[in-house]
């Protein structure tokens, strides 16, 4: 008999780093994915702003809004998973001021978050300390910062070059080290040399989840869109491990045929 699986809170993602058990996250926006990914036993659900790519088909994260993540949020906290849930600050919720920042994450936290995720390292050290001291858990996020889309240029990965300057490699190091001091639980490394993420990885007493930060980080995440294979692209770092997109495809195609040719609905699936 199989023992039920114990839900994965905040103090897990320390024990996982202690016992070097490598943690598992993706995204999900609604409840269908979120009771798939975690019927497959994902750790971590991330409610990410890449909603905004993945979903509602803009270039870029920054027009999502709060009032929408709190919907998606609220969606994905229906299912009551036992995965941890991660809510994802959209732009403009926490850069004007620590204030807004703990405000917009109490939000968060009432939709169903569990702990909040924002972006960056040195310049939001205050709004993540503000976040903490109001007993609201927090996942950072650096490396490649998508909210950072137009001053990085397009979506570049970071710590490529020596020096502390902004996407520089003692840059990258001094997020991290912003971050973990500021009070974080875990963060995520974006878009980073596998050899970086390996150092800060282990330099960090808190756990590290990557993406396109190769295989010394303590978890991973990929946006579940790419894992499925529903993405029109295809990127670097996101494996896909099945062709959804393909498959729904010819799904679509074989119901309009039918449809067209008058075989279906056949007699079982009539009523009589
Ligand atoms: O919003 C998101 O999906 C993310 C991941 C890319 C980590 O932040």
């Amino acid at each position: 008999m199989s023992t039920p699986r114990v839900k994965i809170t905040v103090p897990s993602l320390a024990a996982y780093k202690a016992d070097h058990r490598a943690l598992t996250m993706v995204t999900a926006y609604d409840s269908t994915f979120a009771s798939i990914v975690d019927a497959a036993g994902i750790d971590i659900i991330l409610v990410g702003d890449s909603v905004a790519t993945v979903m509602q088909g803009h270039k870029t994260t920054l027009g999502v809004s709060m009032e929408q993540m709190e919907y998606h949020v609220s969606m994905v906290a229906s299912v009551k998973p036992k995965a941890l849930i991660v809510g994802d600050m959209p732009f403009g919720s926490y850069q004007a001021s620590p204030h807004d920042a703990v405000r917009n994450a109490v939000r968060l936290m009432k939709a169903g978050a569990e702990i909040i995720k924002l972006e960056g390292g040195v310049y939001v050290r205050e709004a993540i300390e503000a976040i903490v001291r109001a007993d609201i858990p927090v996942m950072g996020h650096i490396g490649l910062t998508p909210q950072s889309f137009h001053r990085m240029g397009g979506n570049k990965v970071q710590g490529r070059t020596d020096g502390s300057q902004i996407g520089g490699k003692d840059r990258v190091l001094l997020d991290a080290r912003a971050v973990e001091e500021a009070g974080a639980s875990a963060f995520v490394i974006e878009a980073v040399p596998a050899e970086l993420a390996a150092e800060i990885t282990s330099l960090s007493l808190v756990p590290t989840i990557g993406i396109g930060a190769g295989v010394d980080c303590d978890g991973q995440v990929l946006v579940l869109h790419d894992l499925l294979g529903l993405s029109e692209k295809s990127l670097t770092f996101a494996k896909a491990y099945n062709n959804l997109r393909q498959q729904s495809v010819t799904a679509v195609s074989q119901y309009i045929q039918e449809v067209q040719a008058r075989t279906f609905p056949d007699s079982s699936h009539s009523f009589q």
